[in-house]
């Protein structure tokens, strides 16, 4: 791309910006934005209770084309579908729905293939977009879908749960599983901007929230020691400070993901912390018993005490992490029921998948401050696994 055109196509993005960060705020005079800086790939996560009308504003002032292809699960459909639609069709744009079964199952090849003959049919050409409505299954589903069909259409995220605002809708990463394990087909692929309406959480069960907050906690652990201390005695979908808990973390992601957009570099690592005895633990588990938010809570909590062990965390602070667990309903203890040797196993698997590069551990030396690339034995990480159910 010339200079020229550059600055152009900047300009544009800027009057674009002005018209739907306008429609939004008119929605939510608390709109906040935190601009994904990836030049060619930036872009905007607008967050706000109530601004999902907006969606229309914004696909009708960019270079969308019809039809806009709204994926969803069909739960989040009942809920939200209509107005989404309703949102595009008010601004002039002809839309359809796909609605695919809730839950991570719908995370394969086979619904993928659905996805794709469903646009082909429906003519959605290169410059359509896709609209992932719904939670982290949904936005990693379709946007792989987005990344892979007519090699990659435009695709906007409006995530639905605590976990999809703060975590899976900003980065790019995108994809499915297969048999042989999770997340193992995919592509990076940014989002053309993300709408994170608030009151979306109004109806989400608070089993699926608390295991947002295991997200918000890591990221105050990581890099936020206030964020850490507003979060720890407990967060409900009805506070008044939630925009500014959801800014706070998707900022910190999108600093990390600045930085090292496809994880070459070890900082989008940090975004690991309690992932590597979780991982273990869901996989252990045939990724049923717990949900993903409720199993990386056990991995925090280990975390905490391998960083007590390994990276001079005080144990005062352990502790407070564990307090913030508890306070937001997450599980400390690992159920009994599961086999601590499996979970140690999944462990090994992984270590042999990660052999060339480590950075598997990510450990603090204090609350707010964490560095990659940690080694760790397999004797302590089983102590810290022990340890949840002493
Ligand atoms: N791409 C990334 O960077 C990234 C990061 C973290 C997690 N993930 C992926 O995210 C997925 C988990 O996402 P999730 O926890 O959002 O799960 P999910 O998408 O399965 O949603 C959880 C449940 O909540 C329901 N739901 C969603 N929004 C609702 C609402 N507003 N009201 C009522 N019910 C609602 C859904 O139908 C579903 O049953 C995993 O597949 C994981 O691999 C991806
Ligand atoms: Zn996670």
């Amino acid at each position: 791309m010339g200079s020229k055109t550059a600055a152009r196509n900047a300009q544009d993005d800027g009057g674009r910006r002005d018209v739907y960060k306008g429609a939004m705020s008119s929605a939510s005079p608390d709109l906040r934005t935190v601009h994904v800086d990836l030049e060619a790939r930036a872009y905007d996560v607008l967050i706000g209770a109530g601004i999902l009308g907006g969606l229309g504003d914004f696909l009708a002032a960019g270079t969308f084309r019809e039809p806009v292809a709204i994926i969803t699960d069909a739960r989040v459909g009942a809920l939200l579908g209509e107005r989404t639609q309703n949102a595009v069709l008010a601004a002039g744009l002809s839309s359809f729905m796909i609605e695919v079964p809730p839950g991570e199952g719908s995370k394969s090849l086979e619904v993928l293939a659905h996805l794709h003959s469903r646009l082909a049919r429906n003519k959605v050409p290169r410059s359509g977009t896709i609209v992932a409505l719904g939670g982290g299954v949904i936005g990693d589903l379709a946007g792989f879908a987005a990344a892979s069909y007519l090699r990659g259409i435009h695709f906007v995220q409006v995530p639905t749960t605590l976990l999809a605002m703060v975590d899976s809708s900003v980065g790019g990463k995108t994809g499915v599983n297969l048999p042989e394990g999770k997340n193992l087909v995919g592509a990076f692929h940014q989002p053309k901007f993300v709408v994170a309406d608030l009151d979306a959480l109004a109806t989400l069960p608070p089993r699926e929230f608390a295991a947002g907050m295991a997200e918000v906690i890591k990221y105050g652990a990581i890099a936020d020691r206030a964020l850490f201390d507003r979060v720890a005695n407990g967060v409900t979908a009805e506070d008044d400070d939630l925009a500014e808990i959801v800014e706070k973390c998707v900022a910190i992601k999108a600093r990390i993901v600045e930085h090292d957009e496809f994880e070459t570099k070890g900082e989008r690592a940090l975004l690991n912390f309690g992932h590597t005895i979780g991982h273990a633990i869901e996989k252990a588990t045939g990724y049923s018993r717990y949900l993903h938010g409720e199993a990386i809570a056990l991995g925090l909590r280990a975390a905490a005490w391998l960083s007590v062990w390994e990276s001079g965390l005080p144990e005062a602070e352990a502790k407070k992490i564990e307090a913030a667990l508890l306070d937001n309903d997450l599980p400390l203890e690992l159920d009994r029921k599961v086999d601590r040797e499996a979970v140690l196993a999944a462990l090994g698997n992984d270590k042999k998948v990660a052999s060339d590069g480590g950075n598997r551990w990510v450990l603090l030396s204090k609350l707010g401050e964490a560095k990659s690339g940690c080694e760790i034995s397999l004797e302590v990480a089983a102590k810290a696994i022990e340890r949840l159910v002493a």
